[in-house]
């Protein structure tokens, strides 16, 4: 078979588990197809070799990994003996692929999850010696109904509107600004537009009246679970605290609603405090501070 077949196939397949997926835990679940998406492609060439779909005897979906071989392991579980069978199958694989990478100077840890619920899991992981991490990345969410998503004014000059084509050297500029240390490329932002879950109504901007990319944020539709996720969003630093990120979210989220969104999710790393005021401005709560899980392997 066609190997971009093949592998736009995982992608599909994936998506299609981890909606499924989504209804046992919420907001709380360890991944949202936007994660999914955004994981996949915002880098170049993308993580696509990542994706692994852990199968049962009759081929039904047991378990996803998101997982290079370095960082973090995601992991996504289906409920029941059958998915824990799996899951152990994939921490087999997932230890023994990271443990592949010691140098024998320092010592080599493997992360599993970002905010595992499942208290079957969690017995899985705490059997194989690993430990709750003390710090995460906090979900938070919102509901979202008819009018409720009220407007916010910006700046004079300021436009809030959906990205365009040609805005994305400027997009990809400004998350690298707002994001030291990431190397978003304009290949990565192509891809990421190209992929199945991209909707180009959700991927909204304030431009500058330079008609610089000033505020972002990409949302994602789950809409089987009705479930609009935010990742990333930023606002490059010469135009921050102007209530640009602000309005582009509540616009977005307009936007989503039209679309059949009727809650929305957002994550933060726990330090971030500015981040968590800016969800709190939008009308988002805390919905769930469960972390990841870690284990020293050698
Ligand atoms: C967090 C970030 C997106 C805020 O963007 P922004 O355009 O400056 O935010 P806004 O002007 O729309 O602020 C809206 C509200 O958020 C809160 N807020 C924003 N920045 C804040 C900060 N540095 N400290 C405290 N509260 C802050 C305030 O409540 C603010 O309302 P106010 O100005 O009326 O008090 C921006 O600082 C950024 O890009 N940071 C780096 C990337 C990042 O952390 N993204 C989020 C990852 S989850």
């Amino acid at each position: 078979m066609d190997d971009d077949v093949t592998r736009s196939s995982v992608f599909d397949r994936a998506a299609a588990f981890v909606s499924e997926m989504w209804p046992e835990s919420g907001p709380g679940s360890e991944m949202h197809v936007g994660d999914l998406a955004w994981g996949t492609f915002h880098r170049w060439p993308s993580a696509i070799g990542a994706l692994r779909l852990w199968t049962d005897a009759a081929g039904q979906t047991q378990v996803f990994t998101m997982f290079d071989g370095s960082r973090v392991c995601d992991l996504v579980v289906r409920p029941g003996r059958a998915g824990l069978d799996a899951a152990t199958q994939a921490l087999d694989w997932a230890e023994s692929t990271r443990a592949a990478t010691a140098d024998g100077r320092e010592p080599v840890e493997l992360r599993v999850g970002r905010r595992v619920q499942s208290s079957e899991v969690i017995d899985l992981l705490h059997a194989r010696g690993y430990e709750r991490l003390p710090f995460g990345v906090p979900a938070m969410s919102r509901p979202l109904a008819g009018d409720d998503v009220a407007p916010a004014t910006v700046p004079r000059g300021y436009e809030v509107r959906e990205l365009r084509t040609d805005d994305l050297a400027s997009r990809v500029l400004a998350f690298n600004a707002a994001f030291p240390g990431e190397e978003l490329l304009v290949d990565a932002y192509q891809a990421l537009r190209a992929c199945p879950p991209y909707t180009p109504r959700l991927d909204v901007i304030a431009a500058s009246p330079a008609s610089e990319v000033a505020a972002f944020a990409t949302l994602w539709l789950d809409a089987d679970n009705g479930v609009v996720q935010i990742e990333p969003t930023g606002c490059h630093p010469d135009h921050r605290r102007r209530g640009l990120t602000r309005a582009v979210i509540l616009q977005a989220l307009q936007w989503s609603v039209e679309l059949g969104a009727t809650s929305a999710l957002v994550r933060h790393v726990s330090t971030n405090a500015a981040a968590h005021a800016l969800y709190e401005s939008c009308g988002f709560t805390t919905a769930c501070e469960d972390t990841g899980f870690i284990k020293t392997l050698r």
